[in-house]
Protein backbone atom coordinates (compact mmCIF):
# COMPACT_ATOMS: atom_id res chain seq x y z
CA UNK A 1 0.00 0.00 0.00
CA UNK A 2 1.33 3.39 -0.88
CA UNK A 3 0.29 5.56 1.16
CA UNK A 4 1.35 9.51 0.55
CA UNK A 5 3.87 8.46 -1.43
CA UNK A 6 2.56 11.58 -4.02
CA UNK A 7 3.47 15.39 -3.57
CA UNK A 8 0.20 16.41 -4.87
CA UNK A 9 -2.01 14.89 -2.18
CA UNK A 10 -3.92 17.99 -1.26
CA UNK A 11 -4.91 18.19 -4.92
CA UNK A 12 -6.22 15.21 -4.76
CA UNK A 13 -8.05 15.38 -1.61
CA UNK A 14 -9.73 18.41 -2.42
CA UNK A 15 -10.98 16.84 -6.01
CA UNK A 16 -12.44 14.14 -3.99
CA UNK A 17 -13.97 16.86 -1.28
CA UNK A 18 -15.74 18.15 -4.29
CA UNK A 19 -16.94 15.04 -6.69
CA UNK A 20 -17.65 12.83 -3.44
CA UNK A 21 -19.81 15.70 -1.97
CA UNK A 22 -17.60 16.67 1.34
CA UNK A 23 -16.48 19.81 0.50
CA UNK A 24 -16.87 23.03 -2.46
CA UNK A 25 -15.73 26.36 -2.72
CA UNK A 26 -18.37 28.69 -1.28
CA UNK A 27 -21.19 30.62 -4.39
CA UNK A 28 -18.54 28.54 -6.78
CA UNK A 29 -21.13 29.54 -9.36
CA UNK A 30 -20.44 33.27 -9.08
CA UNK A 31 -16.84 32.34 -9.09
CA UNK A 32 -16.50 31.58 -5.35
CA UNK A 33 -15.05 34.03 -2.31
CA UNK A 34 -11.97 33.31 -1.02
CA UNK A 35 -11.55 31.86 2.25
CA UNK A 36 -15.00 30.36 2.48
CA UNK A 37 -16.46 26.72 2.04
CA UNK A 38 -19.32 24.90 1.82
CA UNK A 39 -19.68 21.49 3.46
CA UNK A 40 -21.99 19.21 1.03
CA UNK A 41 -23.88 16.23 2.34
CA UNK A 42 -20.68 14.44 3.58
CA UNK A 43 -19.34 17.08 4.89
CA UNK A 44 -21.93 18.37 6.94
CA UNK A 45 -21.68 14.71 8.25
CA UNK A 46 -18.18 14.69 8.72
CA UNK A 47 -18.54 17.89 10.91
CA UNK A 48 -20.98 16.47 12.53
CA UNK A 49 -19.87 13.58 13.68
CA UNK A 50 -15.98 15.36 14.64
CA UNK A 51 -18.35 17.84 17.22
CA UNK A 52 -20.15 15.00 18.27
CA UNK A 53 -16.96 13.38 19.51
CA UNK A 54 -15.51 16.15 21.25
CA UNK A 55 -19.14 17.06 22.78
CA UNK A 56 -19.32 13.50 24.08
CA UNK A 57 -15.66 13.38 25.24
CA UNK A 58 -15.51 17.05 26.21
CA UNK A 59 -19.12 18.12 28.09
CA UNK A 60 -21.19 14.78 28.26
CA UNK A 61 -18.46 12.40 30.01
CA UNK A 62 -17.40 15.19 31.99
CA UNK A 63 -19.08 16.48 35.59
CA UNK A 64 -16.92 19.50 35.47
CA UNK A 65 -17.89 20.57 32.23
CA UNK A 66 -20.73 22.32 31.15
CA UNK A 67 -21.96 23.57 27.56
CA UNK A 68 -22.65 27.37 26.09
CA UNK A 69 -24.61 28.59 22.44
CA UNK A 70 -23.93 32.09 22.58
CA UNK A 71 -24.05 34.48 19.84
CA UNK A 72 -22.25 35.44 17.01
CA UNK A 73 -22.66 39.36 17.18
CA UNK A 74 -22.14 40.49 21.06
CA UNK A 75 -22.35 44.02 22.34
CA UNK A 76 -18.54 45.17 20.85
CA UNK A 77 -18.08 46.42 25.17
CA UNK A 78 -17.08 42.73 24.86
CA UNK A 79 -14.19 43.28 21.90
CA UNK A 80 -13.33 46.76 23.36
CA UNK A 81 -12.78 45.31 26.94
CA UNK A 82 -11.15 41.94 25.47
CA UNK A 83 -8.37 44.01 23.80
CA UNK A 84 -9.50 42.68 20.17
CA UNK A 85 -10.71 45.98 18.69
CA UNK A 86 -7.20 47.28 19.69
CA UNK A 87 -5.35 44.22 19.32
CA UNK A 88 -6.80 41.49 16.95
CA UNK A 89 -4.78 42.35 14.15
CA UNK A 90 -1.94 41.59 11.27
CA UNK A 91 0.60 43.52 9.98
CA UNK A 92 0.02 43.92 6.26
CA UNK A 93 1.93 45.57 3.27
CA UNK A 94 0.21 46.71 0.06
CA UNK A 95 1.46 47.14 -3.27
CA UNK A 96 2.41 50.64 -4.34
CA UNK A 97 1.40 49.76 -7.94
CA UNK A 98 -1.17 47.25 -8.14
CA UNK A 99 -2.25 47.95 -4.60
CA UNK A 100 -2.36 43.69 -3.61
CA UNK A 101 -2.10 43.41 -0.33
CA UNK A 102 0.05 41.16 2.08
CA UNK A 103 1.11 39.46 5.51
CA UNK A 104 4.09 41.53 6.39
CA UNK A 105 6.13 38.75 8.02
CA UNK A 106 5.83 37.30 4.86
CA UNK A 107 8.58 39.05 3.33
CA UNK A 108 11.98 40.70 4.00
CA UNK A 109 12.14 44.25 4.12
CA UNK A 110 13.45 44.75 0.72
CA UNK A 111 11.61 42.32 -1.01
CA UNK A 112 9.31 42.83 -4.02
CA UNK A 113 5.48 42.11 -5.01
CA UNK A 114 4.97 39.02 -6.08
CA UNK A 115 2.27 39.59 -8.67
CA UNK A 116 3.87 42.89 -10.23
CA UNK A 117 7.36 43.52 -8.57
CA UNK A 118 6.22 46.79 -7.72
CA UNK A 119 7.66 48.61 -4.41
CA UNK A 120 5.58 47.91 -1.03
CA UNK A 121 4.21 50.22 1.35
CA UNK A 122 5.39 50.36 4.70
CA UNK A 123 3.76 47.96 7.48
CA UNK A 124 0.44 48.85 8.77
CA UNK A 125 -1.83 46.96 11.29
CA UNK A 126 -4.73 45.82 10.24
CA UNK A 127 -7.60 44.64 12.03
CA UNK A 128 -8.82 41.40 11.04
CA UNK A 129 -12.30 41.38 12.80
CA UNK A 130 -15.34 41.68 10.28
CA UNK A 131 -17.71 44.79 11.10
CA UNK A 132 -21.27 45.07 10.42
CA UNK A 133 -24.37 47.33 11.83
CA UNK A 134 -27.04 46.54 14.61
CA UNK A 135 -30.32 48.00 13.11
CA UNK A 136 -31.18 50.17 10.36
CA UNK A 137 -28.60 52.94 10.61
CA UNK A 138 -24.97 52.75 9.90
CA UNK A 139 -22.56 54.58 12.39
CA UNK A 140 -20.01 54.19 14.39
CA UNK A 141 -22.21 53.68 17.54
CA UNK A 142 -24.07 50.95 15.61
CA UNK A 143 -20.97 49.36 14.48
CA UNK A 144 -21.02 45.62 15.87
CA UNK A 145 -18.34 42.57 14.61
CA UNK A 146 -18.57 39.36 13.94
CA UNK A 147 -16.85 36.98 16.65
CA UNK A 148 -13.14 36.15 15.81
CA UNK A 149 -13.12 33.51 18.76
CA UNK A 150 -16.20 31.88 20.85
CA UNK A 151 -14.20 32.24 23.67
CA UNK A 152 -14.92 35.99 25.22
CA UNK A 153 -18.88 34.75 24.73
CA UNK A 154 -18.02 31.96 27.54
CA UNK A 155 -15.86 34.64 29.36
CA UNK A 156 -18.37 37.61 29.66
CA UNK A 157 -21.33 34.56 30.62
CA UNK A 158 -19.12 33.18 33.31
CA UNK A 159 -20.99 34.19 36.73
CA UNK A 160 -24.61 33.19 35.06
CA UNK A 161 -23.66 29.73 33.91
CA UNK A 162 -22.20 29.30 37.47
CA UNK A 163 -25.00 30.74 39.35
CA UNK A 164 -27.35 28.55 37.00
CA UNK A 165 -25.17 25.30 37.13
CA UNK A 166 -24.01 25.88 41.07
CA UNK A 167 -20.66 25.07 39.30
CA UNK A 168 -17.24 25.23 41.64
CA UNK A 169 -13.50 25.69 40.19
CA UNK A 170 -12.32 23.57 38.79
CA UNK A 171 -14.90 23.58 36.06
CA UNK A 172 -15.18 24.53 32.67
CA UNK A 173 -17.78 25.57 29.61
CA UNK A 174 -17.28 24.66 26.26
CA UNK A 175 -18.38 26.20 23.22
CA UNK A 176 -18.65 24.87 19.48
CA UNK A 177 -19.42 27.93 16.98
CA UNK A 178 -18.83 29.98 14.36
CA UNK A 179 -15.79 32.27 14.36
CA UNK A 180 -15.18 34.89 11.51
CA UNK A 181 -11.50 36.69 10.85
CA UNK A 182 -10.79 38.52 7.54
CA UNK A 183 -7.66 36.72 7.40
CA UNK A 184 -5.71 38.43 4.50
CA UNK A 185 -4.16 35.11 3.58
CA UNK A 186 -6.55 32.43 3.70
CA UNK A 187 -5.18 29.15 1.41
CA UNK A 188 -4.39 25.84 1.85
CA UNK A 189 -7.86 24.90 1.36
CA UNK A 190 -10.07 25.12 4.43
CA UNK A 191 -6.75 25.25 7.08
CA UNK A 192 -7.45 28.82 7.32
CA UNK A 193 -10.40 30.31 6.31
CA UNK A 194 -12.41 33.77 6.95
CA UNK A 195 -15.41 31.68 8.73
CA UNK A 196 -15.12 28.64 10.87
CA UNK A 197 -16.10 27.04 13.53
CA UNK A 198 -14.29 26.73 16.46
CA UNK A 199 -14.60 24.03 19.51
CA UNK A 200 -13.09 25.91 22.80
CA UNK A 201 -13.72 24.61 26.25
CA UNK A 202 -12.19 27.56 29.14
CA UNK A 203 -11.14 26.05 31.92
CA UNK A 204 -11.31 27.79 35.16
CA UNK A 205 -8.74 27.01 38.07
CA UNK A 206 -7.43 28.28 40.95
CA UNK A 207 -4.02 30.06 39.71
CA UNK A 208 -2.02 27.75 42.36
CA UNK A 209 -2.84 24.10 40.32
CA UNK A 210 -2.77 25.70 36.41
CA UNK A 211 0.36 23.90 35.64
CA UNK A 212 -1.21 20.75 36.57
CA UNK A 213 -4.12 21.76 34.67
CA UNK A 214 -2.14 22.86 31.66
CA UNK A 215 -0.44 20.04 31.35
CA UNK A 216 -4.02 17.42 31.82
CA UNK A 217 -5.59 19.27 28.87
CA UNK A 218 -2.67 19.39 26.93
CA UNK A 219 -2.38 15.46 27.20
CA UNK A 220 -6.38 15.13 26.86
CA UNK A 221 -6.60 17.07 23.47
CA UNK A 222 -3.58 14.87 21.67
CA UNK A 223 -5.37 12.08 23.11
CA UNK A 224 -8.57 13.07 21.57
CA UNK A 225 -7.06 13.16 18.16
CA UNK A 226 -5.02 9.54 18.47
CA UNK A 227 -8.42 8.17 19.78
CA UNK A 228 -9.88 9.32 16.78
CA UNK A 229 -7.33 7.40 14.80
CA UNK A 230 -4.47 10.29 13.47
CA UNK A 231 -1.40 8.69 13.57
CA UNK A 232 0.73 9.63 16.61
CA UNK A 233 3.48 10.00 14.00
CA UNK A 234 1.98 12.95 12.20
CA UNK A 235 1.32 14.53 15.59
CA UNK A 236 3.65 16.98 17.89
CA UNK A 237 3.53 19.15 20.76
CA UNK A 238 5.62 22.78 20.11
CA UNK A 239 6.02 25.02 22.82
CA UNK A 240 5.41 28.43 21.91
CA UNK A 241 8.81 30.72 23.02
CA UNK A 242 8.77 34.52 23.69
CA UNK A 243 7.06 36.70 20.96
CA UNK A 244 5.15 34.32 19.61
CA UNK A 245 2.93 33.91 22.67
CA UNK A 246 -0.08 35.60 22.62
CA UNK A 247 0.09 38.97 25.15
CA UNK A 248 -2.60 37.33 27.33
CA UNK A 249 -0.86 33.53 27.10
CA UNK A 250 1.72 32.96 30.26
CA UNK A 251 2.54 29.27 28.04
CA UNK A 252 0.80 28.09 25.03
CA UNK A 253 1.14 24.54 23.40
CA UNK A 254 0.38 23.97 19.95
CA UNK A 255 -0.72 20.53 18.68
CA UNK A 256 0.90 20.77 15.33
CA UNK A 257 -0.48 18.33 12.25
CA UNK A 258 2.19 16.83 9.61
CA UNK A 259 0.31 18.57 6.82
CA UNK A 260 1.67 18.04 3.09
CA UNK A 261 1.91 21.38 3.08
CA UNK A 262 4.61 24.48 4.77
CA UNK A 263 2.12 26.98 6.46
CA UNK A 264 5.11 28.83 7.14
CA UNK A 265 4.96 31.99 4.98
CA UNK A 266 1.18 31.54 4.55
CA UNK A 267 0.45 32.49 7.97
CA UNK A 268 3.21 33.80 10.13
CA UNK A 269 3.49 35.12 13.66
CA UNK A 270 0.86 37.75 13.98
CA UNK A 271 0.51 40.52 16.79
CA UNK A 272 -2.62 39.41 18.74
CA UNK A 273 -2.65 34.99 18.35
CA UNK A 274 1.28 34.64 18.86
CA UNK A 275 2.40 32.46 15.72
CA UNK A 276 -1.32 31.29 15.00
CA UNK A 277 -1.47 28.69 12.24
CA UNK A 278 2.30 28.76 11.36
CA UNK A 279 4.80 26.27 11.14
CA UNK A 280 6.91 25.80 14.09
CA UNK A 281 10.90 26.83 12.70
CA UNK A 282 10.19 27.04 9.25
CA UNK A 283 9.92 23.13 9.48
CA UNK A 284 8.10 21.77 6.11
CA UNK A 285 4.84 20.16 7.40
CA UNK A 286 4.46 20.39 10.81
CA UNK A 287 1.81 22.96 11.61
CA UNK A 288 -0.77 24.38 13.98
CA UNK A 289 -3.94 21.61 14.37
CA UNK A 290 -4.80 23.59 17.59
CA UNK A 291 -3.69 25.36 20.85
CA UNK A 292 -3.94 24.90 24.34
CA UNK A 293 -3.20 28.15 26.54
CA UNK A 294 -3.10 29.15 30.14
CA UNK A 295 -4.31 32.48 28.98
CA UNK A 296 -3.70 33.20 33.33
CA UNK A 297 -6.87 35.83 34.66
CA UNK A 298 -6.27 38.23 31.18
CA UNK A 299 -10.02 37.66 30.73
CA UNK A 300 -11.89 37.12 33.64
CA UNK A 301 -10.15 40.46 35.24
CA UNK A 302 -10.66 42.30 31.66
CA UNK A 303 -14.29 41.34 32.05
CA UNK A 304 -14.35 42.25 35.76
CA UNK A 305 -15.06 38.36 37.44
CA UNK A 306 -13.86 37.43 40.65
CA UNK A 307 -14.65 34.02 42.63
CA UNK A 308 -14.40 32.92 46.64
CA UNK A 309 -14.05 29.84 47.54
CA UNK A 310 -17.22 28.84 49.64
CA UNK A 311 -15.28 26.20 51.53
CA UNK A 312 -11.54 27.81 52.35
CA UNK A 313 -13.34 31.62 51.73
CA UNK A 314 -10.23 32.57 49.52
CA UNK A 315 -11.02 35.30 47.25
CA UNK A 316 -9.21 34.94 43.57
CA UNK A 317 -9.53 35.54 40.08
CA UNK A 318 -9.67 32.27 38.23
CA UNK A 319 -6.65 31.30 35.82
CA UNK A 320 -7.74 29.88 32.55
CA UNK A 321 -6.62 26.49 30.49
CA UNK A 322 -8.15 27.36 27.12
CA UNK A 323 -7.84 23.77 24.62
CA UNK A 324 -9.14 25.62 21.02
CA UNK A 325 -9.68 23.80 18.28
CA UNK A 326 -10.97 24.75 14.34
CA UNK A 327 -13.31 21.87 13.33
CA UNK A 328 -12.88 22.43 9.52
CA UNK A 329 -9.01 22.04 10.53
CA UNK A 330 -9.20 19.27 12.73
CA UNK A 331 -11.55 17.83 9.68
CA UNK A 332 -8.57 18.41 7.36
CA UNK A 333 -6.26 16.58 9.44
CA UNK A 334 -8.23 13.34 9.86
CA UNK A 335 -9.26 13.86 5.96
CA UNK A 336 -5.67 13.87 5.23
CA UNK A 337 -4.78 10.62 7.63
CA UNK A 338 -7.63 8.72 6.38
CA UNK A 339 -6.67 9.76 2.70
CA UNK A 340 -4.96 6.22 1.35
CA UNK A 341 -4.21 5.28 -2.38
CA UNK A 342 -3.13 1.22 -3.46
CA UNK A 343 -1.57 0.97 -6.31
CA UNK A 344 -3.61 -1.90 -8.50
CA UNK A 345 -6.11 -1.77 -7.03
CA UNK A 346 -7.63 -4.10 -4.25
CA UNK A 347 -10.85 -5.54 -5.29
CA UNK A 348 -10.88 -8.32 -8.29
CA UNK A 349 -13.56 -7.42 -10.11
CA UNK A 350 -12.84 -6.96 -13.99
CA UNK A 351 -13.83 -3.12 -14.13
CA UNK A 352 -11.79 -2.16 -11.05
CA UNK A 353 -8.79 -4.78 -11.51
CA UNK A 354 -5.33 -2.98 -11.69
CA UNK A 355 -6.71 0.12 -11.39
CA UNK A 356 -5.49 2.66 -8.47
CA UNK A 357 -7.74 2.50 -5.40
CA UNK A 358 -8.64 4.96 -3.05
CA UNK A 359 -9.79 3.97 0.68
CA UNK A 360 -10.35 6.51 3.37
CA UNK A 361 -10.08 4.98 6.48
CA UNK A 362 -11.63 7.29 8.58
CA UNK A 363 -12.36 6.27 11.98
CA UNK A 364 -15.95 4.51 12.06
CA UNK A 365 -17.44 7.24 14.74
CA UNK A 366 -16.32 10.17 12.16
CA UNK A 367 -17.02 8.54 8.76
CA UNK A 368 -20.50 10.49 7.09
CA UNK A 369 -22.46 6.83 6.53
CA UNK A 370 -21.58 3.84 8.56
CA UNK A 371 -23.49 1.31 6.13
CA UNK A 372 -24.48 1.12 2.83
CA UNK A 373 -26.82 -1.47 1.57
CA UNK A 374 -26.33 -2.39 -1.78
CA UNK A 375 -28.62 -5.13 -3.35
CA UNK A 376 -26.17 -6.81 -6.17
CA UNK A 377 -29.01 -6.52 -8.60
CA UNK A 378 -32.22 -3.78 -9.30
CA UNK A 379 -34.58 -6.91 -9.51
CA UNK A 380 -38.04 -6.13 -7.53
CA UNK A 381 -37.57 -9.32 -5.00
CA UNK A 382 -34.14 -7.83 -4.17
CA UNK A 383 -34.76 -4.48 -3.88
CA UNK A 384 -37.56 -4.94 -1.75
CA UNK A 385 -35.71 -6.82 0.75
CA UNK A 386 -32.67 -4.35 0.42
CA UNK A 387 -35.02 -1.28 1.32
CA UNK A 388 -36.23 -3.46 4.02
CA UNK A 389 -32.81 -3.85 5.60
CA UNK A 390 -32.11 -0.24 5.01
CA UNK A 391 -35.50 0.82 6.83
CA UNK A 392 -34.50 -1.27 9.84
CA UNK A 393 -30.85 0.26 9.84
CA UNK A 394 -31.42 3.93 9.18
CA UNK A 395 -33.29 4.85 12.66
CA UNK A 396 -29.57 4.17 14.35
CA UNK A 397 -27.20 5.26 11.57
CA UNK A 398 -26.51 7.27 8.28
CA UNK A 399 -27.30 4.77 5.99
CA UNK A 400 -26.39 5.21 1.76
CA UNK A 401 -28.77 2.90 -0.36
CA UNK A 402 -27.19 2.74 -3.79
CA UNK A 403 -28.49 0.04 -6.82
CA UNK A 404 -26.40 1.49 -9.43
CA UNK A 405 -23.37 0.08 -11.30
CA UNK A 406 -21.74 -2.63 -10.75
CA UNK A 407 -20.79 -4.07 -7.30
CA UNK A 408 -16.85 -3.52 -7.49
CA UNK A 409 -17.51 -0.06 -8.60
CA UNK A 410 -20.06 0.69 -5.64
CA UNK A 411 -17.53 -1.03 -3.11
CA UNK A 412 -14.91 1.65 -4.76
CA UNK A 413 -17.37 3.87 -3.73
CA UNK A 414 -17.72 3.62 -0.55
CA UNK A 415 -14.05 2.80 -0.01
CA UNK A 416 -13.55 6.71 -1.18
CA UNK A 417 -16.04 7.76 1.29
CA UNK A 418 -15.01 6.22 4.17
CA UNK A 419 -18.01 3.75 4.78
CA UNK A 420 -17.05 1.20 7.38
CA UNK A 421 -19.67 -1.37 6.22
CA UNK A 422 -21.04 -2.47 2.83
CA UNK A 423 -24.05 -5.13 3.33
CA UNK A 424 -24.27 -6.67 -0.16
CA UNK A 425 -28.41 -8.68 -0.60
CA UNK A 426 -27.96 -11.26 -2.98
CA UNK A 427 -29.77 -13.52 -4.53
CA UNK A 428 -29.16 -16.44 -2.09
CA UNK A 429 -30.37 -13.73 0.61
CA UNK A 430 -34.10 -14.53 -0.81
CA UNK A 431 -33.19 -18.25 0.23
CA UNK A 432 -31.05 -18.28 3.23
CA UNK A 433 -32.31 -14.86 4.69
CA UNK A 434 -28.57 -14.09 5.15
CA UNK A 435 -26.33 -10.75 3.65
CA UNK A 436 -22.97 -10.08 3.03
CA UNK A 437 -20.67 -7.63 5.77
CA UNK A 438 -17.91 -6.56 3.99
CA UNK A 439 -15.46 -4.54 6.21
CA UNK A 440 -13.57 -1.55 4.41
CA UNK A 441 -10.20 -1.76 5.84
CA UNK A 442 -10.18 -5.40 5.97
CA UNK A 443 -12.28 -6.57 3.01
CA UNK A 444 -13.11 -9.53 5.21
CA UNK A 445 -16.63 -10.67 4.58
CA UNK A 446 -18.92 -12.55 6.67
CA UNK A 447 -22.49 -13.94 5.88
CA UNK A 448 -24.56 -12.38 8.62
CA UNK A 449 -28.08 -13.45 9.04
CA UNK A 450 -31.04 -10.61 8.66
CA UNK A 451 -32.34 -10.88 11.62
CA UNK A 452 -29.20 -10.47 13.28
CA UNK A 453 -27.82 -8.12 11.18
CA UNK A 454 -28.49 -5.06 13.20
CA UNK A 455 -27.10 -5.93 16.74
CA UNK A 456 -24.58 -6.74 14.39
CA UNK A 457 -23.52 -3.44 12.63
CA UNK A 458 -24.26 -1.79 15.94
CA UNK A 459 -21.75 -3.94 17.65
CA UNK A 460 -19.13 -3.34 15.07
CA UNK A 461 -19.70 -0.03 15.10
CA UNK A 462 -19.54 0.60 19.03
CA UNK A 463 -16.17 -1.52 19.22
N1 LIG B 1 -9.48 31.37 21.55
C1 LIG B 1 -8.14 31.12 21.15
C2 LIG B 1 -7.96 31.13 19.70
O1 LIG B 1 -8.86 31.48 18.95
P1 LIG B 1 -6.23 30.61 17.82
O2 LIG B 1 -4.90 29.93 17.90
O3 LIG B 1 -6.33 31.89 17.09
O4 LIG B 1 -6.72 30.74 19.32
C3 LIG B 1 -7.50 28.32 17.75
O5 LIG B 1 -7.28 29.58 17.17
C4 LIG B 1 -7.72 27.28 16.69
O6 LIG B 1 -8.75 27.68 15.79
C5 LIG B 1 -6.50 27.03 15.80
O7 LIG B 1 -5.59 26.15 16.40
C6 LIG B 1 -7.15 26.44 14.55
O8 LIG B 1 -7.45 25.07 14.77
C7 LIG B 1 -8.45 27.22 14.48
N2 LIG B 1 -8.33 28.39 13.57
C8 LIG B 1 -7.85 29.61 13.87
N3 LIG B 1 -7.91 30.41 12.81
C9 LIG B 1 -8.44 29.69 11.80
C10 LIG B 1 -8.76 29.96 10.43
N4 LIG B 1 -8.58 31.17 9.90
N5 LIG B 1 -9.29 28.97 9.68
C11 LIG B 1 -9.50 27.75 10.22
N6 LIG B 1 -9.23 27.42 11.49
C12 LIG B 1 -8.70 28.38 12.28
Amino acid sequence: MNKKTEQDIMEKLVSLCKQRGFIFPSSEIYGGLQGFWDFGPLGVELKNNIKKSWWKRFVQMRSDVVGLDSTIITNPTVWEKSGHIGGFSDKLVECKKCHHRFKADDFTSNAKCPDCKGEFTGERNFNTMFKTFVGPVENSSTTAYLRPETAQNIFVNFDTVRAAMRTKIPFGIAQIGKSFRNEITPGNFIFRSREFEQMELEYFVNPKEDKKWFEEWVNQSMQWFIDLGIDKNNLRKYEQKGKELAHYAKETIDIEYNFPFSSHGACPPVLWHGRRGSASGGDKGFAELMGISNRTDHDLKAHGFTYKDEVTKEEFIPYVIEPSVGVERAALAFLLDAYTEIEGGRTTTTDSNKEKEVVLKLHKDLAPYKVAILPLSKKENLTELALEIYDSLKSKHMVMYDQVASIGRRYRRQDEIGTPYCVTVDFDSLEDKAVTVRDRDTMEQERISIAELAKYINKKLES
